[in-house]
């Protein structure tokens, strides 16, 4: 059975992993147990552990927060993932890095492709995509681009839920679109990353599909591309709160929060299916799966 050390094993992604994973030999750390910008610690846990895999999922994941503190923001993000791809090198373990539809930014108007060239935008964007590189330097790295996670943690839905219960209107943007993505099938498509090694057969069947092989693939709910605040009315609709949303510009919002550092958000940031689904790497419609978690 394959070892698979985990980072940001408490945050949204960390907590789905271990529930999809349960069964399998796994390690969940934190910044206690792995501060992963501390080399040390990090070559005692690869030593101890001897993992196969490595799940990268420990962030600074505060978008505002890494631009109030973008030093912090680039010593976690980006040295931190250095430090991880070095002992990866080292250890001959495999690492799927999940990055972030924020390194582009948004002028594009149509889902993004695996290459298209990135243009980040904010510290969080820069020092995800500085970690892409330093996870790419390792042979048979994954870097799998997600976007608008929710799960079990602090995130969108939580936060709409929230307000609801202090306000009967809230305004949140119409202009930045993207499609939401549940941890929890993130974390599916994870454990088919790792299951589905060693990838191709010799010949492959013409409609099979074919595992994926190393490289960076984008991995977010599938279905109806969104604004934030369409991503609001739909959880409102299913938690059956009549709260009422406005939808603004982020210019507006800018004007609004001017005494908050606000970093600047891709105003599209969909990401192009097609090659995950070829690897049979897809979600599913995000509207299924925020039904089923707002039914939790
Ligand atoms: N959330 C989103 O909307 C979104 C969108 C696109 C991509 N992503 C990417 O998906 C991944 C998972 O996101 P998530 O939403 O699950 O994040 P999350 O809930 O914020 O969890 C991130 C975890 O990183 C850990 N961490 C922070 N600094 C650390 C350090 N120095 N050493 C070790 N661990 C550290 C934190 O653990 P402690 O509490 O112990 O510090 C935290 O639990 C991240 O890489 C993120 O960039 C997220």
């Amino acid at each position: 059975m394959a070892k698979i050390l985990i980072t940001g094993g408490y945050g949204q992604l960390g907590t789905a992993l271990s529930e999809v994973l349960e069964n399998e030999d796994i390690l969940l750390t934190d910044s206690d147990s792995m501060d992963i910008t501390d080399k040390d610690q990090v070559k005692k846990v690869f030593n101890e552990y001897k993992p196969d895999w490595l799940v990268h999922g420990a962030a600074l994941t505060n978008v505002d927060g890494c631009e109030e503190n973008p030093e912090l923001a680039d010593k976690v993000n980006h040295l931190g993932t250095k430090i991880l791809a070095e002992q990866c090198k080292k250890s001959g373990v495999k690492m799927i890095y999940i990055s972030t539809d924020y390194i582009f930014d948004g002028a594009k108007g149509a889902p993004y492709l695996e290459d298209d060239k990135p243009n980040p935008q904010s510290a969080y964007g820069r020092t995800k995509l500085e970690g892409e590189k330093d996870a790419r330097s390792i042979v048979g790295a994954y870097v799998l681009r997600t976007s608008w996670v929710y799960g079990q943690g602090h995130n969108f839905v939580g936060a709409m839920l929230k307000l609801a219960d202090k306000t009967d209107g809230i305004k949140v943007v119409n202009d930045q679109f993207g499609r939401p993505t549940y941890a929890l099938d993130l974390a599916k498509a994870i454990r088919d990353v790792i299951k589905k090694q060693p990838p191709l057969p010799v010949v492959p069947a013409p409609s099979a599909v074919i595992p994926a092989e190393a490289g960076i693939y984008n991995v977010t709910g599938d279905g109806e591309i969104i604004s934030w605040a369409d991503f609001a009315k739909e959880i409102f609709e299913l938690s059956g709160k009549d709260t009422k949303v406005t939808g603004i510009s982020t210019e507006e919002y800018f004007k609004g929060n001017q005494d908050k550092k606000i970093a600047p958000r891709p105003a599209y940031s969909a990401l192009d299916l097609s090659k995950s689904k070829k690897a049979g790497l897809s979600l599913r419609d995000w509207k299924e799966a925020l039904a089923e978690y707002m039914a939790l």
